[in-house]
């Protein structure tokens, strides 16, 4: 590969305009236009979905005529397709670039072939320049492009032998402090909350991201809560700063009782430009997406502390039906991550299949 440091700048600066850009439903994604002597002619970045891409961002700035024999640097490839704007390597190629250089390949199947288009059409094509920086924005965007849905983390806090609540339905707190902190500052990394109305009526969360001293983080992801039954009007999730949403457990993940997946809750929030899902519970909800197969990750909180069951027999097991009838079945899993957070223990876990794929 032959790319001037001139060039390698352009793209560590185009990094930097992605990021200006929104991250939701499109990718963020920064251009860079150079002259022939490596001067910058132009910048752009793309705004967000239905707005003109960063390559045709970055053309705007200039007159016609002006980008003839340039270089284009973009962080991602130009795509090839007409969506609410038309293909960016056909306007690099209308505006005469002579050489384009990106770093990742579009990964979407509709998009992908611009620099096989540029290149047929005699442009000087480079790519991988940059890429890991490249591939590390744009991780939660390209794990939604792979799994066609957003990534989903499901979570619990778990006793030693199992137990995610005591008898009475009681499971504040069953883990410190430091595992506490934990879950917030994740939870703050997340694009939305999910949680059962059985978790609201029982618990009454707040659904925040909060510090340790109690002030909120600036990311708060949207709390969706799941179940057919009403939130309670002095629910705390009132006072949530985004609000929340509230929906149906029918049609969660559209594959059952031949349910459209276009109408499920998964796809809705797709379009919402939700990329991840933090899903905190409680066990019924937990297990409906694991017995789904919608655990990207796994995060078990356990806390060095005994529950069982009450003397009436009721049982809060930290999952219930995941779909696991006899023993060939069970949900084989790879630790990702251990460690330990004051008296408890985080064990990160993910499907074994899907370990090596490195969505993030
Ligand atoms: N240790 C932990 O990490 C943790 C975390 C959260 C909660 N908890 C504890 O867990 C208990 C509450 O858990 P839970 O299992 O009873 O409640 P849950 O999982 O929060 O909510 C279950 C409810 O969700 C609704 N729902 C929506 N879609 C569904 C689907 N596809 N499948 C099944 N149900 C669906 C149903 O209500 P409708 O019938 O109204 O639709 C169902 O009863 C409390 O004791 C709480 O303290 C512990």
């Amino acid at each position: 590969m032959t790319v001037s440091d001139r060039e390698r700048d352009a793209m560590a600066r185009a990094l930097g305009l992605a990021r200006r850009g929104p991250a939701g439903v499109n990718p963020q994604v920064g251009a860079v236009l150079l002259s022939p002597d490596g001067a910058i002619l132009a910048e752009g970045w793309h705004h967000g979905a239905g707005t003109a891409h960063a390559e045709v961002d970055a053309l705007s700035h200039l007159a016609p005529g002006a980008a003839r024999g340039a270089t284009a640097v973009v962080t991602l490839e130009p795509c090839n397709h007409t969506g609410r704007t038309g293909p960016c390597a056909g306007a690099l190629l209308e505006a005469g670039v002579a050489r384009v250089i990106y770093a990742l390949p579009d990964p979407t199947p509709v998009a992908r072939g611009g620099g096989e288009r540029l290149r047929a059409a005699g442009v000087d094509v480079e790519s991988g320049v940059l890429a890991d920086e490249a591939r590390e924005l744009l991780s939660d965007w390209t794990a939604v492009q792979r799994l066609g849905r957003p990534h989903v983390t499901v979570k619990w806090a778990q006793s030693l032998d199992g137990r995610a609540a005591a008898a009475d339905g009681t499971s504040r707190w069953i883990t410190g402090p430091a595992a506490r902190a934990d879950v917030h500052r994740r939870r703050a990394e997340a694009d939305a909350i999910v949680v059962g109305i059985g978790t609201v009526l029982a618990d009454d969360p707040a659904l925040t991201a909060r510090r340790e001293d109690g002030t909120l983080y600036d990311r708060q992801p949207l709390p969706i809560v799941l179940g057919d039954r009403s939130i309670p009007e002095d629910a705390a999730l009132h006072r949530h700063p985004r609000g929340f949403l509230h929906r149906s457990g029918a049609n969660l993940f559209g594959e059952h009782h031949g349910d459209d997946p276009a109408d499920s809750v998964l796809e809705e929030l797709r379009r919402f430009g939700v990329h991840r899902i933090f899903v905190e519970g409680g066990p019924t909800i937990a297990s409906a997406f694991l017995r789904a197969g919608l655990g990207d990750e796994i995060l078990a909180y356990v806390a060095p502390t005994l529950i069982g069951y009450g003397p009436d027999g009721s049982d809060h097991p930290a999952l219930r039906m995941v779909g696991v009838s006899t023993i060939d079945e069970q949900r084989r899993l790879e630790i990702a991550d251990l460690r330990r957070l004051g008296d408890d223990l985080l064990i990160v876990a993910r499907p074994a299949s899907a370990s090596n794929e490195g969505d993030h």
